[in-house]
């Protein structure tokens, strides 16, 4: 039998970046409560593959390489709370056209490569607190940069103290222009 293994592509921030979200995600906790994403956890996700056997990470790959999107920034502008899951996210306002562009070329590709992805259109939100109940006032967000000139396959483990993840492989983005 193959093992399986749990993919997703991501966008991993600086881990200046990572350290400045944790902080503001311990300050936001003192209300929300709920369990804080470690520094080295934090990031974007992409697309979520879920269980794959591994002799299909060579297909995931090779859509993966297929996509031509910009290199672009990735504003972080708000904080906000999603009571349909409990968790408290940070991303940008209105979605980046060169974002929403490398995920729909992402989809499309690994589609093609017989992935089946989730219908829910793309949100994207980077998950800082879990289990967190509603907060009164987020505390003001830090400037944050968080350049998107690659992105990677991740393989995640899920562990009691909560997931690891493992970087596999990355992709760079062309420079835009
Ligand atoms: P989340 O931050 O909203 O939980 C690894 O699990 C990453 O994939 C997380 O960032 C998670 O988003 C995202 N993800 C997207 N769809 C998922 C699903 N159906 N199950 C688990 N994680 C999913």
């Amino acid at each position: 039998m193959i093992a399986k293994l749990r993919l997703f592509f991501a966008s991993w921030p600086p881990e200046t970046s990572a350290a400045k979200l944790e902080r503001w995600a311990r300050e936001a906790s003192r209300d929300a409560g709920g369990r804080v994403t470690r520094a080295d956890t934090i990031h974007l996700t992409l697309a979520f593959l879920g269980d794959v056997p591994a002799d299909r990470v060579p297909a995931a790959s090779d859509a993966a390489r297929r996509v031509r999107a910009p290199a672009h920034v990735l504003p972080i502008e708000e904080a906000r709370y999603w009571p349909h899951n409990r968790i408290v996210w940070v991303g940008p306002r209105e979605m980046p056209a060169p974002l929403a562009d490398l995920a729909a070329q992402l989809r499309r590709e690994l589609q093609g490569e017989g992935f089946r992805l989730e219908a829910r259109a793309f949100a994207a939100h980077v998950t800082l607190i879990r289990k967190a109940r509603e907060p009164g006032a987020l505390p003001p967000l830090p400037r944050i940069d968080w350049p998107v000139s690659e992105f990677v396959l991740v393989s995640s483990t899920l562990a009691r103290e909560g997931s690891r993840y493992d970087v596999m492989q990355r992709f760079a983005l062309a420079a835009p222009g």
